[in-house]
């Protein structure tokens, strides 16, 4: 039995390489590597796909997967899942210790699924997914490796219910697949709240999948059982009603949600926190829907320099979340110009020329959580005026 993280994530290296997965951390090289494996037609069919499965249509997206199960591409291309997999695979790994059946919600091709059925022969584990040739690797897979206490179904749990019952739950990446969705929008430009309009809720739900996955899987949870979870949840205006979703189905936090960090092979990517979830559990951790900090706080127009660090930039640049706060303590702010547009659902952008203390500023802020606050002297404040109607251009 494997105990330290460090132990697990060893193990979980063997196993990655046993599929013929490889860990990169330069472009170049991952790159070289799968212009030797991958055809030029391969490689036109997958961004064909990759871009098909964008649209959002069930059809396409089963697509995608069932191409990238072949033997000869799911190696390439879930190599670049790497970090991924030692991210998600180490914290699982590390919840599974009371389980004895475990469902493994859109598996893939079963990764993680055989890792953990390896790991833990004493517990029972079911692997679905509606992409029919990823279920055929994924049972081929195990079936090399004879393990007795694992099978994969083809399910799609957005038409077909689900049998069994589980103590445990996994759904990693599977359950909020609309990437190109924003989610929710705050009350107004100037805040990062929801209401708590159910409709929008509703609204948000049915439109990315997420009502049908998690009604059938909290069916098929014990009235005690635990759930997994994590997905592209990363911005506010996705992880607000992500976890409103959670707990409307009486899914509790079982411990402080966690980010996710890692890299596909050079990219930083930020992923959307790892939920350890409980079914009808008095002792509970509190849903947050504040935002994250995001290491600029502490503004202080004071400490403001006087000069650019380079000719043409700006004073004082904030993309960030703490914009808000920066742009909410500038001192005897004068707003010149602003301009707020609001569309039928209720989203605004907010933009705003003004100066503050001998010094011009630029802030932009609209309820998808985006705020932007440029800083510049008031002798180069044209530069300001140019951008503030590039804005007013785009939007009308
Ligand atoms: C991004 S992959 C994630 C695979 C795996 N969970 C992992 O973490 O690597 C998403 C998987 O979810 C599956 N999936 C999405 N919606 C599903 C549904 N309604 N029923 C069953 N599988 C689904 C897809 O076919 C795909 O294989």
């Amino acid at each position: 039995m494997l105990c330290s993280s460090d132990e697990i994530r060893t193990t979980l290296r063997d196993h990655l390489a046993w599929w013929g997965l490889k860990h990169f951390s330069s472009d170049r090289d991952y790159f070289a590597w799968q212009r030797q494996r991958l055809s030029s037609e391969d490689l036109k069919r997958l961004a064909f796909h990759a871009d098909q499965k964008r649209q959002g249509d069930r059809r396409d997206e089963i697509a995608f997967y069932d191409l990238a199960a072949q033997p000869k591409i799911y190696p390439v291309l879930y190599s670049q899942r790497y970090e991924y997999y030692e991210e998600i695979g180490v914290r699982t790994t590390a919840h599974l210790g009371h389980a004895k059946n475990v469902l493994d919600f859109g598996c893939g091709i079963g990764v993680l699924t055989i890792f953990y059925a390896r790991l833990f022969p004493e517990k029972n584990f079911v692997g679905i997914d509606r992409s029919s040739a990823s279920v055929v690797v994924a049972q081929e897979k195990a079936d090399k490796l004879g393990l007795r206490n694992l099978r994969f179904e083809c399910v799609d749990v957005e038409t077909q219910s689900l049998s069994g019952s589980y103590d445990l739950v996994v759904a990693t990446h599977a359950l909020v697949q609309a990437e190109q969705d924003l989610g929710l929008p705050s009350q107004s430009w100037r805040t990062f709240e929801r209401g708590g309009n159910p409709s929008q809720q509703l609204s948000f739900e049915q439109r990315t999948g997420l009502a049908i996955r998690l009604d059938r899987l909290c069916r098929a949870l014990d009235s005690s059982g635990c759930m997994i979870v994590n997905e592209k949840t990363r911005q506010l205006a996705r992880r607000v009603p992500f976890q409103r979703a959670l707990a409307n189905r009486g899914l509790q936090l079982a411990e402080r949600p966690a980010l996710i960090r890692y890299r596909t092979v050079e990219e930083e990517v930020e992923d959307g926190p790892f939920y350890l979830l409980r079914k009808g559990s008095q002792d509970t951790t509190a849903w947050d829907e504040l935002p994250e900090e995001d290491g600029l706080q502490g503004f202080s127009q004071d400490a403001i320099p006087t000069a650019p660090a380079e000719p043409e930039g700006p004073l004082y640049e904030n993309h960030q979340l703490s914009a808000q706060a920066a742009w909410e303590q500038l001192k005897d702010r004068e707003v010149t110009r602003e301009m707020t547009w609001e569309g039928p659902d209720g989203r605004q952008l907010h933009v705003e020329r003004g100066s503050s203390r001998g010094l011009a500023y630029l802030y932009c802020a609209n309820t998808f959580d985006q705020r932007q606050l440029v800083i510049v002297e008031q002798a180069r404040s044209a530069m300001l005026d140019a951008y503030y109607q590039e804005i007013v251009d785009d939007m009308s």
